[in-house]
């Protein structure tokens, strides 16, 4: 007996409790006791059976990913398994809440498995940047079939209880009163008698599957894995289960997780995961929220419709307002679309459809927002557009309702002054298309009130946002990194490259898609617009510009699209218009390597992020490499760019910024200071100002 697990005898069924809050990790001080309590009951006449259920708000969530890494302390999990499938009487594992990774792993021991109709259970090491390194792989086929086990574990997304019987991975599913059921169904199988078969020893799914379609679906999410090993690993691994005896089924897919535990990729993935969970404290989060029932949004275009969409997935109801009837109606009708098209793939149900549009109302007079605890506002990215909106907002909206700007650039702290509560005045810069992705900015404006921050905070985790506090600068965290790494771009082009040759160097680092692909998609007018508002210029940018352009949407931009193609082709104008600039400008062309075009991109970006630390416009170097792993794809596997930094080694950025700031003369080039101790020390230090 331990604090961390217990052992109590119903009427002859011995039930293991586990009790590791929050998430009944599997531990060494949980690992240990078990193996102990599982070796005295497997021997012990008084327990028929043997019941292992959870005590708090889930069954095992996995493998304690502290301890990965680390040397290994025995017993491993593995050994608790092998000695489950020894037990000669019925083992039943009872789950409630999520059975993940080493959670599933070990109710994969059990004979059996009941399970809370709740209950979620999945396979998410892949996330990590590992495999399931208990078993799971080679277990998980025999039960569901390798081509359901492939897709579990190559995802990592849990399955729902009901989806879990319905692939044979549980035997029963109950409403309620999940140990008591566990229980009886434990007594059960003991009345029945055995031999009772560990799944080690179920093979009837494997000896049926079809090798070559297997190897098709393996093909498929190979496709998509984008330079992560772990799928591939994954993947290998299961193949293994079905052509390997189980043993060394077994053993292989242990050399496989090895590789990957110790492998920068998964160390990359886990410091993200952490660093998910420390973004979302913030301070204040202790404190009384704030009441929010009912959100209004101004503004119904792309943004405004995509926020109230990503507030009435989380179940909350939303007013939108826009400046006349009809525009509301287009609003309106946009997301009624959207909603079909989710509906039409089957990503939605028509009943869930019908009840997120229950959750739309619409005004065109600003009193219609009276009722709102939130208000955020997606108009014209324009200050004193801005500053008219928090106006006449300021006027109307209930005292401590939260009012909130979806800028993206702009001075919160300005916008903030134009009411006569900036405590109650925010930043919350979703992402476009802002119901898909997962990342918000929160910024913290000088006057915003702790539980206001701790308010848009929570709201964030209810809605499914990945969110990270902010300090007001132009562009915050993401936007102004952003315009670092571009800072060079066409300095490249001039100098000799193409942009196929850029974006194919980001591609293969891992980026979904390079910078001037994605001008191309999100439209060069944006940027020209920008730059003309703040008297900048980008010659060969400008000119594409003048000549009407602006990327895909007019079928040409930095390369040329077929008409209804997404595919970019080289463009010979362009690159004649490149050679014609880089001449009138004197620039000798040459050949840019791969190596110069990270450098000169991403090396930059990294500087910006060591300014932003030391300004404490970010609190930790972690909360920068969310932003950019869930707000612009910078590759998992790399962990976000200051994570990267470290990999890359600092000493080198540092001394490849000064080399390019000696070669060009720009000040892009000059080593931040904080990016100077980190070459020296090996850790970022966070201004922690928030
Ligand atoms: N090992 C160690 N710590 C873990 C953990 C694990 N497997 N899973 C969660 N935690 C910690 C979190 O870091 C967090 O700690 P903090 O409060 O100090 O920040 C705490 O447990 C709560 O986790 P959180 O994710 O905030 O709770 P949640 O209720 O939103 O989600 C889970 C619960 C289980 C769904 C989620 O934590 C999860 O997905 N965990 C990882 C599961 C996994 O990958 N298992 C396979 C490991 S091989």
């Amino acid at each position: 007996m331990s604090s961390s697990v217990s052992v109590a005898n119903d009427n002859g069924v011995a039930v293991v409790t586990i009790d590791n809050p929050p998430v009944n990790a599997l531990s060494f001080h949980v690992r240990k006791p078990l193996y102990e309590a599982l070796t005295g009951l497997r021997d012990d006449p008084a327990a028929r059976a043997i019941v292992i259920a959870c005590a708090g708000r889930t069954f095992v969530a996995g493998a304690d990913i502290t301890e990965f890494g680390k040397p290994v302390q025995q017993p491993e999990l593995r050994a608790i398994i092998a000695l489950l499938e020894t037990v000669p009487k019925p083992t039943v594992a009872a789950i409630h809440g999520t059975a993940l990774g080493g959670g599933l792993e070990l109710a994969l021991g059990c004979h059996f498995r009941v399970a809370e109709k709740s209950a979620r259970l999945g396979q998410p090491e892949v996330k990590l940047g590992l495999l399931p390194g208990g078993g799971g792989t080679v277990r998980l086929p025999r039960l569901v079939g390798p081509a359901k086990a492939l897709a579990m574990i190559v995802s990592g997304t849990p399955i729902s209880a009901g989806e879990a019987k319905a692939a044979s991975l549980v035997d029963a599913v109950v409403d309620s009163d999940l140990l008591a059921e566990a229980i009886r169904f434990a007594r059960e199988m003991a009345d029945r008698g055995g031999p009772f078969v560990p799944v080690r020893e179920r093979n009837e799914r494997l000896v049926e599957t079809d090798l070559a379609a297997f190897d098709a679906q393996a093909a498929e999410l190979a496709k998509k894995a984008r330079g992560l090993e772990a799928p591939l690993a994954c993947t290998e691994a299961v193949r293994n289960a079905i052509t390997l005896p189980f043993d060394a089924a077994l053993a292989a897919e242990r050399q496989l997780f090895q590789k990957l535990v110790s492998g920068d990729q998964s160390r990359a993935q886990r410091h993200l995961f952490f660093a998910e969970r420390e973004a979302a404290k913030v301070p204040g989060k202790d404190l009384q929220k704030r009441r929010i029932t009912r959100v209004g949004i101004i503004g119904a275009g792309t943004m405004g419709g995509g926020i109230a969409m990503a507030l009435a997935n989380g179940g909350l109801p939303v007013t939108l307002l826009e400046t006349s009837e009809e525009a509301l109606q287009r609003g309106l009708a946009t997301i009624g679309k959207n909603y079909a098209v989710s509906v039409s793939r089957g990503s939605l149900t028509e009943e869930a459809r019908q009840q997120r549009l229950g959750l739309f109302k619409g005004g065109t007079d600003y009193a219609d927002l009276a009722d709102c605890d939130l208000i955020i506002e997606a108009v014209f990215e324009d200050m004193a557009v801005k500053k008219d909106v928090f106006g006449k907002l300021d006027t109307i909206a209930r005292p401590g309702a939260i009012l909130a700007t979806n800028t993206s650039y702009l001075d919160v702290n300005e916008i903030a002054a134009s009411t006569s509560r900036p405590q109650d005045v925010l930043g919350m810069h979703f992402f476009s298309p802002a119901n898909v992705m997962k990342l918000l900015e929160i910024v913290r404006a000088e006057k915003t009130a702790p539980e206001v921050l701790a308010t848009v905070a929570d709201l964030a985790r209810r809605i499914g946002k990945v969110a990270v506090v902010v300090g007001v600068c132009h562009g915050f965290v993401g936007n102004r990194m952003l315009s670092a790494r571009g800072a060079e771009n066409e300095a490249l082009l001039l100098e000799g490259a193409t942009p196929a040759q850029v974006d194919k160097a980001f591609t293969d680092f891992g980026w979904p898609m390079g910078p001037f692909q994605m001008g191309d998609l999100a439209g060069l007018d944006i940027g020209w617009r920008n730059r003309k508002a703040r008297g900048q210029t980008a010659v060969i940018a400008d000119t594409l510009c003048e000549q009407g352009h602006f990327g895909q949407k007019t079928g040409s931009g930095w390369y040329r699209y077929e008409a209804g193609s997404r595919e970019p082709v080289a463009d010979p104008d362009v690159e004649a218009l490149i050679r014609a600039k880089a001449a009138e400008l004197g620039i000798a062309r040459r050949e840019i390597g791969a190596d110069d075009i990270i450098e000169r991109t991403l090396y930059p970006l990294v500087n910006e992020g060591a300014k932003i630390l030391e300004e404490g416009i970010a609190a930790r170097a972690s909360d920068i490499d969310v932003v950019w792993v869930n707000g612009y794809g910078f590759p998992i596997g790399k962990g976000g760019p200051m994570f990267w930094a470290g990999l890359e080694g600092a000493g080198r950025i540092v001394e490849r910024l000064e080399y390019w700031r000696v070669r060009t003369g720009r000040p892009i080039f000059e080593p931040a200071p904080a990016l100077r101790r980190f070459a020296e020390t090996g850790a970022w230090e966070g201004a922690g100002v928030r």
